[in-house]
């Protein structure tokens, strides 16, 4: 296929509300002009590349031919290579696939009992207070608490995003004439899926090799869109956060949109509140005072029927609730009886993730990206710092710190802007009164700072061992424009930054920082992939979206956006080399079946396993050998992973093994 012919998924085939709902069809709401990252990068490879194109020319003459060249290249970055293993082979089809010489093992299912009381799966006979207690939709977030040290005994942890009503309930799809439609949802059906987003807890062990959840444990919990927990932080008990239902402001049912999250150096679970605004519909009293907020949001969005039965989610009725939402939470997993807090000192916005690591100084650093089409990148300091021999000393450390959001300049410098009431322009003459307003309007907030609008960023990982930290930027579709500046018109495969703190220290407030890939197919010129040339036509991906720094300082890209017509290859999971001579070498370890997207991924501390979030399998419109096609209950395009015809197809999550043990990845 050629660049041209690229189109993306979501201009297709789509039949259902929520199908590809990740794929940012909505409109960007940035509405300022600072140059976006793309013109920056342009501007830096514009000069980079004449100079290195320059000085090859000149060694290919004197000495070599191009060829011998490029095979010296190519051994050089497999030498230098942190990874060893047998590639996997890259395409499409209803199954999932591991690198050869390892196991890749079903460990929960959408369904699946978490709770103690919970009743096994029955897809024909589905009930709110069944789900309550059974393992989430579309898991996405992976994370795991060792319990006494353990590489084989820990605590799970689960975000469940999101929900797609056709591939879960039967004969809620209706197809007359060539039409295809989805009938509204009934009460009970909404509180299904109130019931399968939010997260889960869940003890497993390894038992003669294979991950098990523990049955009977203590530690076995969910978290749904209707679990109670405090709000705190600067934001806490503030009037826009106050509703019928809670006059305190302090107060939530539930969290919504968990994508990415984090666990924190006191291993507590971090879930991150993505695209809330989708929950919401209605329209907000006339001249209302959060217009300008929502609008800034995209919000409502109006993308789910629950407002139909439940009126908090219904703006017209409940016009601050939306407030209560786009916020990181904090879960205690090793106690099942404790309440979550919405940490609102972080900020608030289409949080994707929020991962940490401890400064030199022992403040913790967390970092999150805003996943929305120009917007920003964040990251959150504590005024405290971390004890590491008294857990309950670090409990209420995210309630108090410095939001900052980045600002990539043109000379490959960056700044850490703080998101501080009253420094700069964040005063009561922009419509401020408190810290409270700037974090409730972090966006508006980080716009009047000048921070640089980015091409959608997901997950964002410090590496502990060279003090970098990599950003995923998924995807900008939106910029169309022929543009000098813009060396990928229209980014449709997104990038990978790599941002280099000042003197290591993840605390800094400045830094440096340089692409480590231009991602999508290095063949195709116009594309303008930047993949190390030992990267095989397996290797390569597009659409960078989680991402994992294992115990060895090796990096891993998960995605989310490759398919049949798009990129010819389902999403996975890649091992991405950023040092030396192999730096931008990708291979692929593990793909997902058709339709999914790969989320997690998440090593244990010792590496022997890898678990891994299969999100939407069968999700989209193209069957696997890419024909544009509605999937749903009863005609999907892949019944992974039972493959039983009285099973719905089911987001789970992966254990990943060597056969014969040992550390993934290496010889
Ligand atoms: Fe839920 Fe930005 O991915
Ligand atoms: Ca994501
Ligand atoms: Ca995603």
């Amino acid at each position: 296929m050629s660049a041209v012919e690229e189109q993306p998924v979501t201009d297709r085939n789509r039949n259902f509300p929520t199908e590809g709902l990740e794929n940012a069809e909505f409109d960007p709401t940035n509405p300022t002009e600072n140059p976006t990252m793309g013109e920056l990068i342009s501007r830096r490879f514009s000069r980079r590349g004449f100079l290195k194109g320059s000085l090859a020319t000149t060694a290919i003459a004197a000495t070599v031919s191009p060829l011998a060249l490029l095979k010296a290249d190519e051994a050089l970055a497999q030498e230098g290579s942190a990874f060893s293993f047998e590639e996997a082979i890259a395409g499409v089809d209803a199954d999932h696939h591991v690198a050869p010489g390892y196991y890749a093992d079903i460990l929960m299912r959408w369904g699946d009992p978490v709770t103690n009381d919970a009743p096994e799966f029955d897809p024909t006979a589905q009930t709110a207070a069944a789900q309550a207690g059974q393992f989430g939709y579309n898991n996405d977030y992976v994370g795991y608490v060792p319990l006494d040290g353990s590489s084989e005994h820990g605590l799970l942890l689960v975000n469940h995003e999101y929900t797609n009503a056709h591939l879960m309930f039967p004969g809620i799809v209706e197809i007359a004439d060539e039409e295809v439609n989805q009938k509204p949802l009934t009460e009970e059906q909404v509180n299904i899926e109130i019931m399968a987003h939010g997260g889960s807890v869940i003890e497993i062990e390894k038992v003669d090799g294979k991950w098990q959840r523990v049955a009977g444990s203590p530690y076995n919990r969910r978290i749904t869109g209707e679990t109670e927990m405090d709000i705190t932080g600067p934001v806490a008990g503030h009037d826009r956060l106050k509703t019928s239902q809670d006059d305190t402001g302090r107060r939530v049912l539930g969290t919504l949109n968990n994508c990415a999250g984090g666990t924190t150096p006191w291993g507590t679970y971090l879930m991150a509140e993505e695209n809330f605004h989708g929950y919401f519909a209605g329209d907000l009293p006339e001249g209302h005072k959060e217009a300008a907020n929502y609008e800034r949001l995209g919000a409502p969005g109006g993308w789910y029927e629950w407002h139909n039965f439940h009126d908090r989610f219904d703006v017209s009725k409940e016009p601050n609730e939306m407030n209560r939402f786009g916020w990181v939470v904090e879960v205690d997993p090793m106690d099942a009886s404790s309440t979550p807090k919405k940490r609102t000192a972080l900020g608030r916005f289409k949080h994707e993730g929020a991962e940490s690591i401890v400064a030199p100084d022992g403040r913790v650093v967390f970092y999150s990206g805003d996943d929305e089409r120009f917007d920003y990148v964040y990251k959150f300091v504590t005024s405290g710092t971390y004890n590491a021999d008294d857990r309950a000393a670090n409990m209420d450390l995210l309630d108090d710190g410095t939001l900052y959001v980045a600002r990539f300049d043109e000379d490959g410098s960056m700044e850490w802007l703080p998101v501080v009431f009253g420094e700069g322009p964040l005063t009561e003459e922009n419509g401020f009164e408190s810290q409270a307003d700037v974090l409730i309007e972090t966006r508006r907030a980080a716009d009047l700072l000048g921070a640089t609008p980015m091409d959608r960023p997901e997950d964002i990982q410090p590496n502990e061992t060279n003090g970098r930290v990599y950003v995923m930027l998924t995807n900008n579709t939106n910029r169309e424009e022929p543009n000098a500046a813009n060396p990928r018109v229209d980014n449709a495969f997104g990038h990978i930054v790599e941002i280099h703190e000042a003197d290591g220290d993840f605390a800094a407030t400045s830094g440096t920082w340089e692409i480590l890939l231009q991602c999508g197919d290095p063949s195709i010129a116009e594309v303008g992939a930047t993949f190390s040339s030992a990267t095989t036509e397996n290797g390569w991906f597009g659409m960078p979206d989680n991402a994992a720094v294992d115990s060895d300082g090796r990096l891993w890209v998960s995605t989310d956006g490759n398919s049949p017509a798009g990129t010819g290859r389902t999403d996975g999971l890649w091992a991405v080399d950023t040092e030396g001579a192999a730096r931008g070498t990708s291979k692929l370890f593990y793909r997902v079946p058709v339709g999914a997207e790969m989320c997690g991924p998440l090593p244990t501390p010792d590496l022997t396993t890898f678990f891994v979030a299969v999100q939407h399998p069968g999700d989209g419109g193209d069957d696997w050998e890419g024909h544009g096609r509605p999937s749903y209950y009863e005609d999907l395009s892949t019944r992974w992973p039972d493959f039983r015809d009285d099973m719905p197809v089911r987001p789970a999550v992966v254990a990943i093994t060597k056969q014969g043990g040992g550390k993934i990845g290496s010889a």
